[in-house]
């Protein structure tokens, strides 16, 4: 049988970041891949590589610095993931998401989550930012799930609701701060898959079919954790490719990181509008 991971290896996490610093973050930030320059704008930052953190999967990726950095942005004390954990990195869904319960743990109402990912939309071009409105998990959907396994009763319910995955009021709170700081937000539906291949033509057009908007390989399972536990969730998309369905052209990890560097000014502005109003 599987072995899980409990409400101890959180706590155990929680407990090591208290020795590094005393900041009692409201609010968590998790930069997806090509987006972990955000980071560099917290105050007074701590930064704590994630191999100091025993117990905290580390990211393997290129484009995930791989440090939690706490700090203040807007006068927010924020709990910042510079590079988060990929399934296809060989994790289990369980400790792709610890560091969402060692969030939970440490008090954090509210998660910001951000990915990369690839337009399904045709309206959508890269450089894009895209309001996640809801989510589809695919693999979760099909048995890989995080809250497969013994309930964590101490942080919520054996079957979460998921009608509002993303919260309402951020998002509303969101389009007024694209309104005022004049950015084109987009807006859909994030489909997360287990990559790490990118998508075929028919698979792209599969999901088309489905309502996808935008695909990436993150994101779903931390914000299913997320909602279990009672966070309130606010999401972004960088659009970082156009998704292929004629199968026309490639698509590489070059291109998702290059895309993030138009993407980092458009995501921090409509983050700190977020934690100004907040
Ligand atoms: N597909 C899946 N994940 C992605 C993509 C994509 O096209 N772009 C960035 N992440």
């Amino acid at each position: 049988m599987t072995s899980f991971l409990t409400v101890r290896e959180a706590d155990a996490i929680a407990k090591a970041i208290r020795t590094r610093s005393d900041l009692q973050p409201r609010v968590a930030i998790i930069l997806g891949s090509g987006l972990s320059g955000l980071a560099e704008a917290v105050q007074n930052a701590v930064a704590i590589p994630y191999g100091e953190l025993p117990g905290w999967p580390r990211s393997t990726v290129e484009g995930h610095a791989g440090r939690l950095v706490l700090g203040y942005l807007e006068g927010q004390p924020v709990f910042v993931m510079q590079g988060r954990i990929h399934y296809y990195e060989g994790y289990t869904m369980q400790q792709v998401t610890l560091p969402v319960r060692v969030m939970q743990r440490m008090g954090i109402e509210t998660l910001i989550v951000t990915n990369a990912a690839g337009a399904v939309n045709p309206d959508f071009a890269p450089g894009d930012v895209m309001l996640i409105t809801d989510q589809i998990n695919l693999p979760g959907m099909t048995g890989a799930h995080p809250l497969i396994g013994p309930n964590w009763d101490e942080l919520g319910p054996r079957f979460p609701d998921m009608s509002q995955a993303y919260d309402r009021q951020l998002q509303a709170t969101a389009r007024a701060v694209a309104a005022e700081a004049d950015i084109s937000l987009q807006e859909g539906v994030y489909i997360g898959l287990s990559g790490p291949s990118f998508e075929t033509p028919a698979e792209l057009r599969f999901l088309r079919a489905l309502g996808v908007d935008a695909v990436g390989m993150s994101t779903v399972w931390e914000v299913a954790v997320a909602r279990h536990g009672g966070t309130r969730v606010l999401g972004f998309s960088g659009i970082s490719n156009k998704a292929n369905l004629d199968g026309s052209t490639l698509t590489t990890h070059e291109e998702v990181l290059e895309a993030g560097k138009i993407l980092v000014p458009k995501l921090e502005a409509m983050i700190r509008g977020v934690l100004r109003r907040l």
